[in-house]
């Protein structure tokens, strides 16, 4: 029961240490950002360790608290683990537990990568469904389809999925919507069933490709990751990975946004152009520049931005994950933009924040109207999801006067130690505890 209390008490610690940061705006930002490894690599990969016994390594690996839940939950199933400077080091010699439980899921939907490696490791996983998140619904419905489909037997009950199966089969999959973790739990899934497997319409990120050639330098033999056909032949078993994960697209495209509102010029080191291209297109076209320097990008801003449209898309189309902090940026252009958001049914729960700083949004059926304004004006705000949180930066950065953020815990999921990064390069940030 101790052991329960504390698994609780350890996450409501996170969940109420209620920080905040506090940034006043109008500083011109620049200098050089080292942009970390991607937490949506990272998570698909320590899952991955679960499908072969002996000590992972993996390198890379940002210090965020969606780390550390993936890393309890791994230890819970019976791995060692251990994180240090960036690499992450995982035992799986004696996985022995199969519950995935609410408490842990419902802070990390990501959590669900679990299923597809315990069912084709142990034959059996009982994991918490993971119920609805602040952006929407969210649904698992497609990666229940793709295992039941390899010869599972899925149940639902009281909250959880109970899924098992002697030996998974490999099976024709086709995806209604391309999802990156249905995608990413399927391919694991099927690397150690019998036969070959084949997922249709998948998600095409570059963290998928990251997964596949990690999978692939574990002895899996897998086509096609990347595009919208993937291939896997499953193998008898996989031996330990070691292995280094590919920067974080999400906040360098944050980065670059930040100097686009601050009329900044910040070169991002540890950065792969191609996985932005549309983002880059994007920012190109509301006049920053983006020019490729060595081991990175370069990114300078505009004196006065154009209004820029966009819609998101599954990859390579425009990042829903970009949404919110192209939003920010947009809200100072000179013109109106229209953004719509086209994968999550409630990703817009910036606006009302952005509007308290003066900007004129107004939303309607998952399209945002955008008219720029000349000035926003720092004020208390409320973060609510990951991404949101990282626009109200963007803003603050820009907005004239103090901005305090509060519950930075989202933010804490995926930006690693952002408040120290920025103050390199000339903000006037700092973090407080509520
Ligand atoms: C991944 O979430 C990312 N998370 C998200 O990043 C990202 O926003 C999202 O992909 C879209 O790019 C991780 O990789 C850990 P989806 P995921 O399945 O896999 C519907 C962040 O900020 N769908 O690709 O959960 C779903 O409702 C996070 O780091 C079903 O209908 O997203 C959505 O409309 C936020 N049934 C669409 O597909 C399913 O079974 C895309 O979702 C699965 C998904």
């Amino acid at each position: 029961m101790i052991w329960n209390t504390g698994r609780i008490f350890n996450i409501l610690f996170w969940e109420v240490s209620l920080d905040k940061l506090i940034i006043k705006g109008g500083n011109r930002l620049t200098g050089t950002v080292e942009i970390s490894g991607a937490k949506n690599a990272a998570l698909p990969l320590m899952a991955a360790s679960l499908l072969a016994a002996g000590e992972h390594a993996l390198h890379r690996i940002p210090d965020l608290k969606d780390i550390t839940t993936m890393g309890a939950m791994l230890a819970d199933f019976g791995a060692v683990y251990a994180f240090d400077k960036n690499s992450v080091s995982l035992d799986c010699s004696s996985i022995t537990h199969h519950e995935a439980p609410y408490e842990r899921v419902s802070t990390m939907r990501a959590s669900v990568l679990v299923l597809g490696p315990l069912v084709a490791r142990l034959g059996k996983a009982k994991v918490s469904l993971p119920g609805g998140c602040a952006i929407g619904a969210r649904p698992i419905n497609l990666h229940l389809m793709g295992l039941e489909k390899m010869g599972a037997t899925i149940e639902l009950e009281s909250g959880y999925v109970l899924a098992e199966a002697r030996k998974l089969k490999g099976a024709s999959i086709y995806f209604d919507t391309p999802t990156v973790t249905g995608t990413e739990n399927i391919m694991m899934a099927a690397t150690l069933a019998e036969g070959t497997t084949l997922i249709e319409n998948a998600a095409r990120e570059p963290e998928i490709v990251d997964l596949a050639n990690a999978l692939i330098s574990m002895g899996a033999r897998i086509t096609g990751a990347g595009e919208s056909i993937i291939e896997i032949d499953g193998v008898s078993s996989l031996k330990p990975l070691d292995y280094t994960i590919i920067p974080d697209r999400i906040e360098a495209g944050t980065f670059m946004t930040i100097a686009g509102i601050t009329n900044g010029d910040i070169t991002l080191r540890n950065c792969i152009s191609e996985h932005l291209d549309a983002v880059i297109n994007k920012l190109a076209d509301s006049g920053i520049t983006v020019d490729p320097v060595e081991g990175g990008l370069r990114a300078i801003g505009p004196s006065q931005l154009n209004p820029v449209n966009t819609r998101t898309m599954p990859y390579p189309g425009f990042p829903t994950d970009m949404q919110a902090q192209f939003m920010a940026l947009m809200s100072v252009a000179v013109g109106t933009s229209v953004i719509s958001e086209k994968i999550f049914e409630n990703r817009f729960m910036h606006v009302a924040e952005l509007r308290r700083m003066g900007a004129d949004i107004t939303t309607e059926d998952g399209t945002a109207t955008v008219r720029g304004v000349r000035t926003l004006t720092g004020a208390p705000l409320m973060a609510t999801d990951l991404r949101a949180s990282a626009s109200l930066i963007v803003a603050a950065l820009r907005a004239e006067g103090e901005t305090e953020i509060h519950r930075i815990y989202h933010l804490d999921r995926g930006y690693e130690h952002i408040e120290e990064k920025l103050a390199k390069i000339g903000a006037d940030i700092r973090r407080e505890r509520e």
